[in-house]
């Protein structure tokens, strides 16, 4: 059972205001800060190389923390800038060659989207996007009789999609493309922190997310996940030199684990936040949190089908955090826009076309009001939502 009184003690932008975009980035709790600030005021005093000396145990322990997160092994763990980049960097290094077939989910996120377009133009690859079921999930006979059919090379999707946030059946997906023989990359970066993972279970080859959302980490920071024996297989389009070693004059090697994915240069104060966050979400048990958020998200959405002149756009069972909406009365941006100026400001974001454009189309929808709640958020923070909507 969580406290919410200590998780709301713990952290200091509960107070001055009601925020409801974690889906963007949510509100860290105080530790994260702090380790932060003892990492740069280390840099301040020692300088940078040496406070990354100083700080090796720490650092190595944030991989820790990940793995555990995950269900992983440290050496399956890279952290890089954000998590485009992780899946870039997963993306770009597959042998993928004319002909080969992405199979996506119409919630794909678009900026995993124009990568595939990227190869289609430069290497000849098909983008396959699969039919939902009733639920506006992907369907998994749909799935099941294609992976049957050729050339399918990968399926690539997001767990959690970030407008109206459907959740896939990943643990059905990943053992489908392990029957076939088919890698699986899960984009699970509106689901960490969010929803219980664990890449044993689900089956996935690779896994991308960030810090800043449902980890309540800090900005600057994203991390994957790839299966060891898949590691040894792939090359980084880029590498440096903690990616690899030159050994002769024309010879390298490079890592043998994930980390030949990093750069070598990084915030480090920023990876330790990062790592603080984990381990804050892991005391308090990500089981724990998906049950507090599915349950505040379904008294948002309760209040909101009660509420003249609003639609809930939701789909997918079971549905998220994610609660999105649109009004007959106001465009969603001057929702947000007037939401933000109350004397209490109400965070909400708008989720556009341009970052889910396959489903948005589908749905004809031009965007929605997100509001996304996290455990730390209360029933009387949703009531001013609604109550203030209602005023609009
Ligand atoms: C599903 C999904 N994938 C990827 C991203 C990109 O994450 P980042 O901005 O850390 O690169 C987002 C960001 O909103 C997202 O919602």
């Amino acid at each position: 059972m969580l406290d919410i009184n200590r998780l709301r003690a713990d952290t200091p932008g509960c107070d001055p205001l009601i925020h409801l975009n974690n889906a963007g980035a949510s509100l860290s709790a105080s530790v994260v800060g702090a380790a932060m600030a003892r990492h740069q005021q280390r840099e301040i005093r020692l300088g940078g190389y040496e406070a990354a000396d100083a700080a090796q145990a720490e650092t190595a322990a944030v991989y820790g923390s990940v793995a555990r997160l995950l269900n992983a092994c440290t050496e399956e763990i890279a952290l890089v800038d954000n998590a485009t980049r992780a899946w870039d960097m997963l993306f770009y290094a597959l042998p993928l060659k004319a002909g080969d077939v992405v199979l996506t989910s119409a919630s794909e996120y678009a900026g995993n989207y124009i990568p595939y377009l990227q190869l289609k133009r430069r290497l000849g690859i098909q983008i396959e996007v699969l039919a939902n079921d009733e639920h506006g999930q992907v369907c998994l006979a749909a799935l099941r009789a294609r992976l049957q059919g050729p050339r399918v090379a990968l399926v690539s999707l997001p767990m959690i999609a970030s407008n109206g946030g459907v959740l896939q059946p990943v643990q059905a997906i990943g053992a489908l493309c392990r029957a076939a023989g088919v890698l699986f990359l899960l984009d699970a970066c509106q689901a960490a922190g969010q929803v219980p993972l664990d890449v044993r279970a689900i089956g996935c080859h690779m896994l991308t997310a960030t810090s800043r959302k449902y980890l309540r980490g800090p900005r600057g920071v994203g991390f994957l996940y790839i299966e060891q024996a898949l590691c040894q297989r792939l090359e980084p389009t880029f590498l440096d030199l903690h990616a690899a070693t030159l050994v002769s004059a024309d010879a390298f090697e490079m890592r043998g684990d994930a980390r030949r994915f990093e750069s070598w240069e990084c915030n480090l104060a920023v990876r330790l936040g990062f790592g603080a966050a984990v381990d804050y979400a892991l005391d308090l048990g990500i089981e724990a949190l998906w049950a507090r958020i599915q349950y505040l998200a379904g008294y948002l959405r309760a209040a909101l089908h009660t509420l003249p002149g609003y639609q809930c756009q939701d789909v997918g069972q079971p549905l998220t955090g994610l609660v999105t909406f649109t009004g007959e009365r106001h465009a969603p941006a001057a929702i947000q826009h007037s939401l933000a100026q109350l004397p209490r400001r109400i965070n909400v974001s708008v989720s556009g076309a341009s970052s889910t454009w396959l489903d948005m189309r589908q749905r004809g929808l031009e965007s929605v009001v997100r509001a996304s709640v996290h455990a730390y958020n209360t029933e009387a923070e949703l009531d001013s939502l609604v109550e203030a909507l209602r005023r609009l």
